[in-house]
């Protein structure tokens, strides 16, 4: 059903982002999409506009950095886009013992998942209002549940958004704002997480699924306003045994499992390349 409210994605130009940005478009909804400067944001905007004859708008931003989410927000407003719709999906992972990375990762994941996240869910929290019913979707992980060997930050950066979702959701749901979380577990991404997930060992390549098979499941969740939204039976079945199994064996289990990963991390982010500047180095 067409409207003129827009539902605003971050990370939206690749992977579980672009893949949510084409689930809305088909279901006629305007979007604002958000990636960083020349990530082919502008020709998706495009392609949707053609094919789903809705508005979206593109818009490049680094929102690892504070002001740049402060002036999305601000070009919003200016451009009188009323946003019922916020998904905070931008985010890094990393798979490496943690003396094997920089601080200069570990910055760039906590601004990224943690702080870019919190910022614009309090600068858009307004315009939501104004806009009820609206919705806010976080994207956090699975890994949100298990304490995993190379996983200590990304995993606590997405036990935060675990943790902030559901306060937000008590807090907000008088207001007539809907808060959701999806915890996706692996998902073929991108081409780094790709050639991690083919040399999973076989009950884990099992649970891994496709972005486009997640995201309608992720918006038909978030539009049914469901709480905690967990995507695949496999994934569901990992938290089941997790309940049920003694802590040390899990443990043990997971931590051989991912023990067994080559350390890596996404794209435009290296693992030991110091500290990050404000404009972001290519990859190596
Ligand atoms: N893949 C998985 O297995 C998995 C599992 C569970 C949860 N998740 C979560 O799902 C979300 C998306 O992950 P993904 O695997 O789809 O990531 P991805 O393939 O690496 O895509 C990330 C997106 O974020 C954009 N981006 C990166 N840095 C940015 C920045 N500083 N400012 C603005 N945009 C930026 C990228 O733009 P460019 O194209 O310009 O780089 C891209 O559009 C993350 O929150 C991740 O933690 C992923």
């Amino acid at each position: 059903m067409k409207t003129n409210l827009y539902t605003l994605i971050t990370g939206a130009s690749e992977g579980f982002g672009r893949a949510l940005a084409i689930e809305c478009a088909s279901r006629k909804m305007n979007l604002i999409l958000v990636a960083l400067p020349d990530s082919k944001l502008h020709l998706l905007a495009e392609t949707l506009i053609q094919k789903y004859a809705i508005d979206v708008i593109a818009i490049e931003k680094d929102l690892s950095i504070e002001e740049n989410c402060t002036m999305l927000h601000k070009q919003v407003e200016e451009l009188e886009i009323p946003v019922n719709m916020l998904i905070n999906n931008v985010g890094i992972s990393s798979t490496a013992f943690f003396g094997e990375g920089s601080i200069g990762l570990y910055q760039k994941q906590v601004k990224l998942n943690v702080l870019a996240t919190t910022l614009l869910t309090s600068l858009f929290l307004d315009m939501l209002k104004a806009n009820k019913p609206s919705h806010i979707l976080n994207v956090g992980s699975l890994s949100s549940f298990f304490y995993l060997a190379k996983k200590q930050v990304y995993g606590a950066t997405k036990s935060y958004i675990y943790s902030f979702s559901k306060s937000l959701r008590g807090e907000l749901s008088a207001e007539g704002i809907n808060v959701s979380v999806i915890c996706p577990g692996g998902m073929n991404t991108n081409e780094t997480i790709i050639k991690t997930n083919k040399a999973n060992n076989w009950l884990a390549r099992q649970s891994i699924m496709n972005p486009e098979e997640v995201a309608p499941i992720a918006i038909k969740g978030l539009l049914s306003r469901k709480e905690i939204i967990i995507p695949g039976r496999m994934n569901k079945l990992f938290l089941l045994i997790d309940k049920l199994l003694p802590s040390f064996l899990i443990k043990m289990i997971a931590n051989n499992h991912v023990n067994k990963f080559k350390s890596y991390s996404i794209g435009n982010y290296p693992i030991n390349k110091g500290v990050y500047s404000g404009v972001l180095e290519t990859t190596n």
